[in-house]
């Protein structure tokens, strides 16, 4: 009864949404050196950024959203700062209202399939904590539910510990992964509910979970991301109101937070921005039940993975400066072992994984959650970013199977690559 309800509930927040508010924005595909973009990020809402194809290196292309008035203003300075830009979408209002209407047919059919969550539909978080807590109810032996804490506005951020032993055999190394931290990359939350599926109901390959640790936070943004389903899809930060400026702009950006060279670029500065770092590092509930989970574990852990979309792509530290760690060799190789499993399951129209070094693979960044928990001692940590294919982050429903599978392919590379070296 209770999931009927949610399933009417999200069908109604899309029914009336609130895509007018992209009414005439467009979407442009811009290329030019990387310095541009690092720059660009902090007044414009770049959709995902990634290397230019086969072009000369330092050239990005990036997804811009550009409203009417923006467009007014960019075009001339892309063209003044020989930048090239093609528009790929015409009207964004038009993309989102599409959208609205398959997530809708994905979830009336999905319904009737009776299962509590399937792989081909969206879900709210209310149903994303039922399938956990009943997960824990069936297999109370092998999976606990933890009330991580409330998120700004007071939902209960739950997580997954999934152990053989109980978290108490400590010789096992332990990976921690989470998704959704940006609202709108939809996707990651089916991501990390699959890993969860297969770890406990599938059982495909039981040294997963008898050589290791899991703990998984499918939706680190609640907030965020019920925001981007009933007001505002291409809603990226928290929600939170404690700093300066924010009753016109709330939010943090979560993956420009935590606390390494946190405060250290002038992009991350203002509240308005789509990477605003926050008042202070951890200032957000969000980075802090991510932060704690991470401290609580790092004796055994050994990969962390932060579930990102879109871009293909595995990115390693350091963010802050592109040099590299000095188990960068590892890091590596790690990251291409997931990428190769991923790639052979892929569609014939996905970009191939590439992994790198973020700073040098885009730009420059401060205060994200890979380059935090590599600092603490974490070896393995990645920001991954997952397929958008021709759709960017408005992945259709009816590639979230395809997506959980081939991601899922990749964990488990990751996930014995880190046997292999405990
Ligand atoms: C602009 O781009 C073209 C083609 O990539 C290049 O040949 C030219 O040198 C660039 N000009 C400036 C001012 O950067
Ligand atoms: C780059 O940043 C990392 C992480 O803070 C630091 O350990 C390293 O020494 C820096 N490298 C250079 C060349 O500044």
């Amino acid at each position: 009864m209770q999931l009927l309800i949610c399933v009417l509930l999200f069908g109604a927040a899309l029914v009336q949404g609130r895509h007018e508010k992209y009414e005439g924005h467009q979407l442009y595909r811009v290329s030019g050196a990387a310095t541009e973009f690092e720059y660009l990020e902090a007044y414009l809402d770049l959709l995902s950024t990634k290397s230019a194809a086969r072009s000369t290196s330092g050239q990005l292309e990036a997804l811009v959203r550009l409203s009417p008035e923006e467009k007014q203003k960019w075009l001339p300075l892309f063209d003044k700062k020989n930048m090239t830009y093609t528009k790929v979408v015409d009207n964004l209002a038009d993309v989102l209202r599409d959208e609205e209407a398959q997530i809708n047919r994905a979830r009336h059919n999905s319904k009737r399939s009776g299962r509590a969550i399937s792989f081909n539909a969206y879900y709210r978080h209310d149903e994303m904590n039922e399938y956990l807590e009943s997960l824990a109810a069936l297999y109370p032996g092998l999976v606990t539910v933890i009330n991580a804490g409330l998120s700004y506005e007071g939902r209960q951020i739950k997580y997954v510990k999934i152990s053989t032993t109980r978290f108490e055999n400590l010789r096992k190394p332990v990976i921690l992964i989470d998704a959704a931290v940006h609202a709108r990359e939809w996707v990651t939350p089916p991501v990390a509910l699959y890993i969860i599926h297969q770890l406990v109901e599938a059982v495909v390959d039981r040294r997963l979970t008898e050589g290791i640790d899991w703990i998984i936070i499918p939706m680190a943004n609640p907030d965020g991301y019920e925001y981007s389903i009933d007001e505002d899809r291409m809603w990226r930060k928290t929600r939170s109101r404690s700093h300066p400026e924010a009753d016109t702009c709330p939010g943090v950006d979560g993956n420009r937070n935590f606390d390494h060279h946190w405060g250290t670029r002038e992009a991350s500065k203002d509240p308005c921005s789509i990477i605003f770092e926050g008042p202070t590092a951890f200032s957000e509930p969000e980075t802090r039940i991510i932060r704690d989970v991470a401290l609580q574990n790092v004796d055994r852990a050994a990969l962390y993975i932060s579930l990102h979309s879109y871009g293909n792509m595995f990115l390693y530290a350091w963010g802050n400066n592109g040099s590299l760690p000095n188990n960068a060799l590892a890091l590596h190789l790690a990251g291409v072992r997931m990428a190769e499993a991923i790639d052979r399951l892929a569609l014939d129209k996905a970009d191939r994984y590439i992994v790198g070094n973020a700073a040098q693979v885009l730009y420059f960044t401060s205060g994200t959650s890979r380059d935090w928990t590599r600092a603490i001692g974490i070896p393995l940590t990645y920001t991954m970013e997952l397929p958008g294919y021709e759709y960017d982050f408005i992945v259709p429903p009816e590639y979230v199977e395809q997506i959980v599978t081939e991601t899922w392919a990749g964990i488990a590379a990751g996930a014995h690559f880190v046997l292999s070296i405990w």
